[in-house]
Order: C-alpha cells, then sequence, then structure tokens
C-alpha cells in the first residue's frame, strides 16, 4: 500500500484533499492543485465556498488570478466530506482556538477526524497542520482512527504531522521557500510525507516523531511570546526611567551575534502567538509541570491593551480632557500590519475598553472596512482632513505600510504612535511615543 501511495505522489497522480479553507489551507490548497494534484478543498463556511467557486480569494496574500488558474480545474471545493473515500493523501488545517477558560478547544479537529473515521479508504495517508500540543496527532488522529476503524497503523493508513509557519502580510515569503517540517507516527509515514511535500515545498526538516514536530511549532512560538513580553516590559520600565525604548532596541541590533530585535506594542493578537503557549502551558499541567515563563509572558502580553489605555487617559489629561466625550481615533484594527485578519487584535481590545468608559471611537483601517466590537457594526473613517482634525486623540494601533502618515501628523492635534511607524517625524512636538509619555 504504501509503495502504490508513492508511485500516486511521484507520477501525480494522487488525489489529495484539504480540510479548512482559511489562511493555512487555501495557500496549501493552491499550491498543491498548481503543482498539478487533483485537489479537494473541504470547508464548513457556506460563504467561504460559494467566494472561491466563483474565483474571489478571501485572503490578501492570495490573488483572485491565482485562484482562478486552478479553480474548477484542478482545485474543486465544496462542504461534502464525502469525498474524502477518494483521498489518498489528507490535509487538516482547522482552527485550534482557546475555549473561554483559556484551555484548548479542540472541538474543530474532532469533528474533522469523525468525517475522516467515516469516509476514508485503506492507504491514505494524514497530516495534521493545525497547531496543538504535543501527542494530539497520535491520541486523537492515530488511535482515534486505530480504535474505530481497525485500521493497522503504517500498512493500512499513514498519519504525520507538519506544522504550518505562514507569515499572513510578509510578500517576502513563499509558502514553499519556507522550510517544512515533518515527523511521522510511523517511518513509512515520515517518508510518505516527505515525498508528497517535498513536491510543493523546497525543503522538508524530517523529525523523529510527531510529538516533536508538534513541539517544534509550540517552541517557535513560545519564543516569540517570551520576547515580545520581556520588551514589552521593559518598555514600561523605560518609561518610568526616560529612556526612548525604541533607539535601545535599534542600537542592541546592531550587535552581529546573540541578539535578535523584538518590540513593544499595545499587544499581541493573530490565530498563533496568542493561543499557541497556553496549549503548551496547558499540557504541561496535565504532566504536573507548570510553565511559569509562558503565563508570565501571557499576562504581561494580555494586559498591554489596558496599558495603553492608561497612557491615553493619560495624555487626554494633559490636555485637560477624560477619556469620556473625546473623540479618539484608532489607526488600524487588524491585529498586524498588511493584513486584515481581527482575531484576537489588540486594537479591538482598546477599541472596546475605551468605549466602555465613554470615549467616542472611529477606526480607519484600509484592509477592514466595516467589523464588529461590542455587538455593533462599525464603518472605517476616510482619513479626510476633518476626521483627523475631529479627533481629540489620534492613536495607531497598527502600523499598515499604505496608510498616509505624514498626512496625519500634518492635521492632527495630538498622536499617540504605539509602533514607532512616525519615527522620521519624532521631533514632532504633538506625537507621543510609547514608551515615552513622559517625556
Ligand atoms: N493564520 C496563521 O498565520 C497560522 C500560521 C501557522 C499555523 N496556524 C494554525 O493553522 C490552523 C488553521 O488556522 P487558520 O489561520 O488557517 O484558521 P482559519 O480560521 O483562517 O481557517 C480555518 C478554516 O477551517 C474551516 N473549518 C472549521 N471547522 C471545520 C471543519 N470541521 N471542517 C472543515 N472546515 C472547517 C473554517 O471555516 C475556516 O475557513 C490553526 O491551528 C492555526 O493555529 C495558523
Amino acid at each position: 500500500m504504501c509503495k502504490s501511495l508513492k508511485e500516486k505522489f511521484l507520477n501525480k497522480t494522487a488525489k489529495v484533499c484539504v480540510i479548512g479553507l482559511g489562511y493555512v489551507g487555501l495557500p496549501l490548497a493552491i499550491s498543491l492543485a498548481k503543482y498539478g494534484y487533483e485537489v479537494f478543498g473541504i470547508d464548513t463556511s457556506k460563504d467561504k465556498i460559494k467566494s472561491l467557486r466563483n474565483g474571489k480569494s478571501y485572503i490578501l496574500d492570495i490573488s483572485d488570478k491565482d485562484l482562478q488558474d486552478v479553480i474548477h480545474k484542478n482545485l474543486f471545493v465544496g462542504d461534502d466530506f464525502s469525498i474524502l473515500s477518494k483521498a489518498n493523501a489528507i490535509s487538516i488545517c482547522v482552527p485550534t482556538p482557546l475555549n473561554k477558560t483559556k484551555d484548548p478547544d479542540l472541538s474543530y479537529l474532532s469533528s474533522s477526524i469523525e468525517k475522516i473515521i467515516q469516509f476514508i479508504k485503506r492507504g491514505t495517508l494524514i497530516i495534521l497542520e493545525s497547531t496543538t500540543y504535543p501527542g494530539t496527532t497520535e491520541e486523537l488522529i492515530t488511535k482515534t482512527i486505530e480504535n474505530n476503524k481497525k485500521y493497522r497503523l503504517g500498512i493500512d493508513f499513514f498519519v504525520c504531522f507538519s506544522p504550518e509557519r505562514i507569515d499572513p502580510g510578509n510578500k517576502k515569503l513563499d509558502i514553499k521557500n519556507i522550510p517544512k517540517v515533518i515527523g511521522g507516527d510511523t517511518s513509512n509515514s515520515l517518508e510518505l510525507g516527505m515525498i508528497y511535500y517535498s513536491s510543493i515545498f523546497n525543503e522538508m526538516i524530517p523529525v523523529s516523531s510527531t510529538k516533536v514536530a508538534e513541539m517544534t511549532k509550540l517552541l517557535e512560538n513560545t519564543f516569540r511570546s517570551v520576547n515580545i513580553a520581556l520588551v514589552n516590559e521593559l518598555t514600561l520600565m523605560c518609561e518610568r526611567m526616560n529612556i526612548n525604548i525604541w533607539e535601545v532596541i535599534d542600537a542592541a541590533s546592531t550587535k552581529p551575534m546573540g541578539y535578535m530585535p523584538f518590540y513593544p506594542g499595545p499587544g499581541i493578537g493573530g490565530h498563533c502567538i496568542p493561543l499557541d503557549p497556553m496549549y503548551l502551558s496547558w499540557r504541561g499541567k496535565t504532566f504536573d509541570y507548570y510553565n511559569r515563563f509562558i503565563e508570565l509572558s501571557n499576562d504581561i502580553n494580555r494586559n498591554m491593551p489596558r496599558y495603553m489605555v492608561q497612557n491615553i487617559s493619560e495624555l487626554l489629561n494633559r490636555q485637560e480632557k477624560s477619556i469620556k466625550n473625546s473623540i479618539i481615533f484608532l489607526i488600524g484594527i487588524s491585529y498586524k500590519k498588511n493584513v486584515a485578519d481581527l482575531r484576537e487584535s489588540p486594537a479591538i481590545e482598546i477599541y472596546r475598553l475605551l468605549e466602555e468608559k465613554g470615549g467616542k471611537l472611529i477606526y480607519h483601517d484600509p484592509y477592514v472596512p466595516h467589523c464588529k466590537i461590542n455587538g455593533k457594526t462599525i464603518y472605517s473613517q476616510n482619513l479626510t482632513k476633518e476626521t483627523i482634525k475631529s479627533a481629540d486623540l489620534i492613536v495607531i494601533t497598527t502600523d499598515h505600510s499604505n496608510i498616509d502618515y505624514p498626512f496625519i501628523i500634518k492635521h492632527a492635534k495630538n498622536i499617540f504612535d504605539t509602533r514607532n511607524v512616525t519615527k522620521l517625524y519624532t521631533n514632532q512636538k504633538h506625537i507621543t511615543l510609547l514608551g515615552n509619555l513622559y517625556e
């Protein structure tokens, strides 16, 4: 079985499936289709399926043309899971969020696995791409299939974990150029996974198990979370000491070894950095291990939006104003620059907190024409002389590249720049940088 599957990957006759067509699954499905496989994309969102079938991409990094080149030719999308019975390989790219108590919510993954069990045939390779704690692939996929289907691992089916490392909004990185880590639950699973994914990724990095591959992804994102928290905390400290943290970071970045810069900001967002370390922390607790670094970093990073609100209150106070009834104009509402993704966006948290205190909030975001905050739909304002002048305070929450910052600076009464995007103009009196409140 393993041999015939190998041949199907090598001669491109494999039929492959991607479950979950979001930021991770859609680029993967398109790459596989461009390579020449017949690809079935499955998503539970009817709106997304409709949009894809009409050749309209909902992800900024994927152009309509990229999609139109393959859709209805060798990429077919739908919400019918019975297509899984035709697949030689299945990649799972569904969300792995946290629940209300900040524990892993594996319900999307579990429901995908239920469907896989219902429909797969012998000889299928399954690759999990969703980020999760070490042990998930083996416990939730391999064991569940063994128990329910009585298939033998490494003979009747094959399982790998291969974490996704895309960086949405980063035009310099094409997914094929990002080295792809992969671990298998058996050596022939790994061999098949390597052959399959080598067709679209230039460099494969095999590791000894699915657990190692799962842990690799969590190490990467925990590293980011901890370092962002460190620089956020140093920012608060520098502010008291009247030292410009941005200048410190620039100077430290000239060190050719042993240092890489991380930058402070209004908080962390997206579907990775705020969530992934919590998966690891949760898993650690089941082994009676309490991960202090992760919990502390999470605490610092999650409190940054509240800290921004304190700063905003202070800045308005200097103008003898309060948050209540002041017009506060947020520039950028997505969680990071050059993306439309709102998940866990600190800008939304800041908006919500300020509105609760009676502020009159407006926002501008070229990528987010409207969104829902506190249960009501709000719309991006145009960046005009009038809207800028009307604001008591402009807060730069997300540093999108296509915003006319000199225009804002020219017309604003006061600016609070949480991203140091106005660095070229910091000598202007009405701009306050994060970390520089008491200058
Ligand atoms: N976004 C990133 O930058 C990024 C990077 C690396 C890893 N990841 C990980 O990849 C996984 C997916 O993240 P994403 O950002 O692509 O999420 P996403 O929300 O953009 O996409 C997930 C898609 O899965 C669909 N879906 C949900 N349940 C489903 C089901 N049972 N069957 C079929 N489709 C279903 C949703 O409708 C959605 O379109 C997560 O585990 C995430 O942590 C994300």
